[in-house]
């Protein structure tokens, strides 16, 4: 920015204007010794704190300390030398000795044969905004040191979990070692089945990176994979049609083990030994709600009576209060066993 040479009269209204600014602002005059200011608005003196007879001939270095910048001094030395405009930013002392950030804008004045007359700067007190930067960037490490601590914590639980729901199987596969009670060796078996099914769940939340959501759609198929591998049979195929579904963390454990507990139902008693048939699962996204249908064309249950034992019925009706989800069990034609479960879209994770 090259300003045409101004007569610093009072009544002229350039000078009339620079004087009222409340930007600061000062000329120097480069000609006379040591380069000191001819002028200097009440903006300036208001940001330094001098009166305008104590800076009325001096260098503008007088505002500079212990910590102005040498690298933007030196900067600034060679744009007055070259006649070149320059903005640099560097720390300036007031009269009282406080510090303020500067940002220095200077220019040359021309006269008519292009010769520097004086030079023009601006200074404008950045140190609120250098204020705000420096409690943006305390706040930042401040909450990156509290996420650090946090996913520590995270792993630590997920540790313990881990551990301690392999100590549950441990103890529950151990006792089922018993042969005395075959009866009670089943249900420790049902109950070990299930605490795998918690496991995984476990395992799939933090394995993702996001323990806020768990798809259904990838579970459903491992668990299925896993339940009809275990039954070490070969004539039971699976048919899936699965649309994906993120769900509140929250709420996986239960949908785990509604699913576990059907799945595993399906397999003991739809396809006695001999009996080959299809178990098919779909999830899909309706209107209102959430709808997977697991089906199989197996033996079947009669309208009176049902496959599922007192225990795993209360549970699947505990599981689907605590969904919010309406399961219904119903004969397939010509054989076999449909079981509907609609889940409320409020299960469903809001997107990140
Ligand atoms: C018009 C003008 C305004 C200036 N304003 C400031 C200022 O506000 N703060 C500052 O630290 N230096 C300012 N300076 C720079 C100093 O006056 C001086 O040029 C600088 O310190 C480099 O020279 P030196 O090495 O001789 O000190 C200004 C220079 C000019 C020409």
């Amino acid at each position: 920015m090259t300003m045409p040479s101004i007569d610093l009269d009072r009544t002229h209204p350039f000078a009339e204007a620079m004087r009222a600014s409340s930007i600061a602002m000062v000329m120097t005059d480069p000609t006379l010794p040591d380069h000191p200011i001819v002028f200097a608005n009440d903006a300036f003196l208001r940001l330094t704190g001098y009166s305008l007879l104590e800076v009325m001939g001096r260098n503008c270095r007088f505002l500079q300390g212990p910590d102005s910048d040498a690298a933007a001094i030196a900067d600034i030395r060679r744009a007055i030398a070259a006649g070149v405009d320059l903005t640099v930013e560097l720390v300036n002392y007031r009269k009282d000795g406080s510090a303020f950030h500067n940002v220095l804008s200077l220019s040359p004045v021309r006269g008519k044969s292009g010769e520097v007359r004086y030079f023009f700067a601006t200074q404008v007190d950045v140190t609120d905004q250098h204020r705000q930067t420096d409690e943006l960037r305390h706040a930042n490490l401040a909450l990156a040191a509290a996420l650090e601590t946090a996913t520590t914590l995270v792993h630590e639980i997920d540790h313990r979990v881990k551990n301690n729901l392999q100590m549950v199987s441990a103890m529950i596969l151990l006792q089922s070692l018993d042969r005395s009670d075959l009866r009670l060796r089943d249900s420790l078996l049902d109950t070990l089945s299930r605490v795998e099914a918690l496991s995984t769940v476990h395992h799939r939340l933090h394995r993702s990176g996001d323990v806020s959501r768990f798809d259904v759609a990838d579970y459903v198929r491992d668990l299925l994979d896993d339940l009809v591998g275990a039954t070490g049979r070969t004539d039971i195929r699976v048919r899936l049609d699965l649309m994906p579904v993120l769900v509140q963390a929250g709420k996986s454990a239960a949908l785990a083990l509604l699913f576990n507990e059907l799945f595993t139902n399906a397999l003991k008693h739809a396809f006695p030994p001999g009996k080959p048939g299809t178990l098919a699962v779909s999830i899909a996204r309706e209107a209102a709600c959430i709808v997977a249908v697991i089906e199989d064309d197996g033996v079947g249950v009669s309208p009176t009576a049902t496959r599922l034992s007192t225990f795993g019925q209360s549970l699947i009706q505990t599981l689907s209060r605590q969904l919010g989800a309406e399961t219904t069990i119903g004969p397939m034609s010509p054989s076999g066993t449909r079981v509907r479960i609609e889940l409320p879209l409020a299960i469903v994770a809001a997107p990140v």
